[in-house]
């Protein structure tokens, strides 16, 4: 398999949802410009940014058939993560056995894409941060994050994953604790104090 034959089952896959078949072109976009920025692998990053949302649209059922087949604590993900969590996992075992994908780093980036977690790896940090900030969102808090992400990649992912959690807190949604972790994990050091 090669990146050309994943965009064209991306553009059958998404051949009715445009937008999300830019967001993946976005994130791809983005994550190659961080690559640069931050001097990681180019190729994995592609990888990872055209596979990221790849069973975004499959049922739930489906998301978590693919879980159980995949990973070790498949329950405590399908009990701990909502479905728009889920499919960041189920993409990952689409993209191993579909794809063909051994890189741990591709797979791991695409796992963590939705909510972060601590001690990120480039990869995680820079697929994460692009699926915030790729041209196409457009919300506050994806601006303010865009332009932090070029000059403090961790502060960024601080930032995106504070915001994120104040807007589920606000909007009654359900907060994994790994975004907890997470958001202590990158708060800058001082900040209490300051
Ligand atoms: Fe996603
Ligand atoms: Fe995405």
């Amino acid at each position: 398999m090669t990146k050309t034959d994943v965009i064209k089952d991306l553009q059958v896959l998404y051949q009715n949802k445009p937008n999300r078949l830019n967001h993946v072109f976005g994130v791809r976009d983005t994550a190659l410009e961080l690559g640069r920025r931050h001097d990681a692998d180019l190729d994995k990053l592609e990888w990872a940014a055209l596979l990221h949302d790849i069973t975004k649209y499959y049922p739930k059922k489906q998301n978590m058939q693919l879980i159980r087949s995949y990973f070790a604590d498949a329950e405590d993900i399908i009990a701990n993560y909502n479905e728009h969590i889920l499919h960041a996992y189920s993409a990952v075992v689409v993209a191993s056995r579909e794809y063909g994908i051994a890189d741990q780093d591709v797979l791991d980036a695409i796992c963590h894409h939705t909510i972060g977690k601590p001690a990120m790896s480039i990869y995680e940090k820079i697929i994460f941060i692009s699926d915030y900030i790729e041209p196409n969102r457009t919300y506050e808090s994806c601006v303010k994050v865009r332009a932090i992400a070029f000059v403090d990649l961790d502060l960024a992912v601080y930032t995106a994953i504070d915001d994120s959690i104040r807007f589920y807190e606000t909007t009654g949604g359900q907060v994994p604790k790994t975004a907890y972790l997470a958001r202590d994990y990158y708060k800058p050091h001082g900040e209490d104090t300051a």
